[in-house]
């Protein structure tokens, strides 16, 4: 049911956050706009796929890079909110292209701010800013018990991570200079079926169905001791609209306080089809074994680790449980049969 009529605009609508926050705020009322990239015309696959599946986003071409379209974006829509998801959000890449991830990942957070600004609308606009566990790289060099809250240390450990923490920084300094309603959502990992297959859980949970209808022989992956803090991004959507209508503009870590590491997802994954996964052997020259056929059904390829690694991320989402009601729905388990179940049916083309 329709509780307001207010309007959101996000920017990266394309992406998997972009898409179920843009369900939701449809869900609740909202007229959405969506920003792509300009080079997205409307012959392109991808648009008419977003135009197909969410009629309801009225797309809007816009680059974070570009400062004047941002602005027009402002003029004309004349948002209450902003959820500001677009960036190159994949850390492996930002390693090989650290230049264009500290303009868009980083300097584009400061030209939505500016645009805000040049607007007029700094007094009145909501302002989400998409921040990331991978602002605090990992559990060494800060080691709090229970994971981190919203008062632990940074120390990004990739140019994806050093630009998000411009990014957060900018937003916090926009609010303290000008009074904006500007906020950060630290957000652990999260997953699902929208999930882009260069990320591992779904390059995981697509390879596992695939191996299960005999389209695939075995799958590729890096690091398998890195440990994540990984939700539901359903779930992690409906945290950021729930920071956005606080009195007061305030941020906030979304996560479940458990950790995995990427072996147990490979292993839940597989159990998913009827494999028990079985290791053999270590380092690069491990493989993941079928228990019951002896198949190899996973290696290591190097050229899946990074320069750097953070090794372990726990969340701590108290503060957004207690101020926000927030909680998470889906648990780890359920995380990964959702994801396999939903590859399934994809790949099986139903
Ligand atoms: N992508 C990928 N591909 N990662 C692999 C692979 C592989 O084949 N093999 C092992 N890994 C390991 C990575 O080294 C990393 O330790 C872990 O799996 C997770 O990698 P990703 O799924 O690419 O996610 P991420 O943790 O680096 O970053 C994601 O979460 C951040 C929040 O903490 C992204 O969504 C970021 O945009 C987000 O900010």
């Amino acid at each position: 049911m329709a509780e307001t009529t207010k309007r959101a605009l996000i920017t990266g609508v394309a992406g998997q956050d972009g898409g179920h926050l843009a369900k939701l705020l449809h869900e609740k009322g909202y007229e959405v706009y969506g920003t792509i990239r300009g080079q997205m015309e409307a012959s392109h696959p991808r648009y008419r796929q977003i135009k197909e599946e969410m009629p309801y986003i009225n797309l809007v071409m816009a680059d974070l890079l570009d400062l004047a379209a941002l602005t027009r974006a402002m003029q004309e829509i004349k948002p209450d909110e902003v959820y500001n998801l677009a960036a190159i959000s994949h850390v492996g890449y930002s390693f090989r292209d650290p230049i264009l991830t500290a303009d868009v990942t980083g300097k584009g957070v400061l030209h939505m701010l500016e645009a805000i600004r040049l607007a007029g609308l700094e007094k009145t606009i909501r302002f989400y800013q998409a921040s990331t566990s991978e602002m605090y790289g990992g559990l060494e060099y800060n080691r709090p018990e229970t994971g981190y809250t919203e008062e632990a240390a940074f120390h990004p450990r990739s140019p994806y991570g050093v630009a998000k923490l411009y990014g957060y920084w900018i937003t916090k300094n926009y609010r303290e200079n000008y009074g904006m309603y500007a906020l950060s959502g630290i957000l652990f990992n999260h997953e699902g079926e929208r999930r882009g297959p260069e990320f591992v859980t779904r390059k995981i949970t697509q390879s596992v169905a695939r191996i299960k209808l005999g389209k695939q022989e075995h799958i590729e992956l890096g690091n398998m001791d890195a440990k994540r803090d990984w939700g539901y991004a359903g779930d992690y959507v409906e945290g950021m609209w729930r920071m956005l209508q606080q009195d007061q503009p305030n941020d906030y870590v979304l996560a479940t306080g458990e950790t995995h590491s990427i072996r147990e997802f490979c292993e839940l994954a597989f159990k998913e089809i009827g494999v028990e996964l079985t290791w053999q052997g270590s380092g690069v020259d491990e493989t993941g074994v079928d228990a019951s056929t002896g198949k190899t059904l996973l290696k290591i390829n190097p050229e899946f680790f990074r320069p750097s690694e953070v090794d372990l991320l726990l969340g701590d989402p108290t503060k957004a449980e207690t101020e926000l009601g927030w909680k998470r729905a889906v648990d780890f388990p359920g995380l990964v049969k959702l994801m396999v179940e939903h590859d399934l049916k994809l790949e099986a083309g139903q």
